[in-house]
């Protein structure tokens, strides 16, 4: 589905990414691992055409992706979360997650114009409750209505990752979707992957919490330096004995 053709990515001297290949296959959680710095949130930005890559191809289908702008790839069905957990903090929660939309309204330009009003508020409707379901299992179906600068660290992720939910993605692209989050938290957001894998999204998920992607993953893929060291599924790689000295060795 997401097809990577000797992606490189180079900051001036530094090779943030070396001819990477692989493919991640449709309606699969797709892990990646690698440690700090190895590449793994420059390849996101490749994917979602906030870089430009130096050299190689990323394919969505059939259908060259690199090249393109942000937008028209965002508007293709592939969605992000970032690191940092960006929202508008004076907005609500409810309402940030409402912006998850624009690919909709993007998409639709025309239709909305020609659509009686109440069809786009019956829309929004199912859109608000859905929302709502989501904001429900992670435990924050009180917080539609908070302010968005008023959420703690794990609750902006969550909310993120609803955001990009309710736009409907065909992939969903989750970096460190659990960074900073204590057990319980961790294990909602593992929880959630694959109730978004059940709605037929494709997910890629970068995380340092190894328990939880190994757990979440069907197949992984693991960075050092900005080279693609090993792949395979959890089990195998947990076994790696270059992923063990490059990486989870360093976990203990
Ligand atoms: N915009 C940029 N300009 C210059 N160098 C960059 C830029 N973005 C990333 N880098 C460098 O590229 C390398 C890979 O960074 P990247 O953020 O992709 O790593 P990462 O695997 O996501 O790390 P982490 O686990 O810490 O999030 C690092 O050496 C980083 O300093
Ligand atoms: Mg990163």
């Amino acid at each position: 589905m997401l097809k990577m053709e000797g992606v490189t990515k180079s900051f001036g001297g530094l090779q943030a990414l070396h001819d990477v290949s692989f493919t991640i296959n449709e309606g699969q959680i797709h892990g990646i691992i690698g440690p700090n710095g190895s590449g793994k949130t420059t390849l996101f930005n490749c994917i979602t055409g906030i870089l430009p890559l130096t050299s190689g191809n990323i394919y969505f289908g059939e259908t060259k992706i690199s090249g393109m702008s942000a937008d028209r790839i965002a508007n293709l069905g592939i969605r992000r979360t970032f690191q940092a957990g960006k929202l508008v903090p004076s907005l609500t929660v409810l309402e940030n997650v409402m912006c998850g939309l624009s690919r909709f309204t993007a998409a639709d330009g025309v239709d909305v114009f020609l659509r009686p009003p109440f069809v786009k508020s019956a829309r929004e409707k199912a859109v608000r409750k859905e929302a709502l379901k989501f904001l429900a299992a992670v435990e924050m179906e009180d917080s539609a209505d908070r302010w968005a600068s008023d959420l703690v660290w794990a609750e902006r992720q969550f909310v993120q990752i609803v955001r990009a939910i309710v736009s409907r993605p065909r992939i969903l692209l989750l970096d460190e979707p659990a960074s900073g989050m204590a057990a319980k938290e961790t294990k909602m957001v593992g929880d959630l992957i694959k109730q978004i894998q059940g709605m037929g999204i494709t997910v890629v998920v970068v995380s340092h919490d190894i328990k939880m992607l190994m757990e979440a993953a069907e197949w992984v893929t693991v960075f050092n330096f900005g080279e693609k060291i090993a792949e395979g599924v959890p089990d195998k790689i947990q076994r790696d004995p270059l992923v063990l000295e490059a990486y989870l060795g360093t976990e203990g």
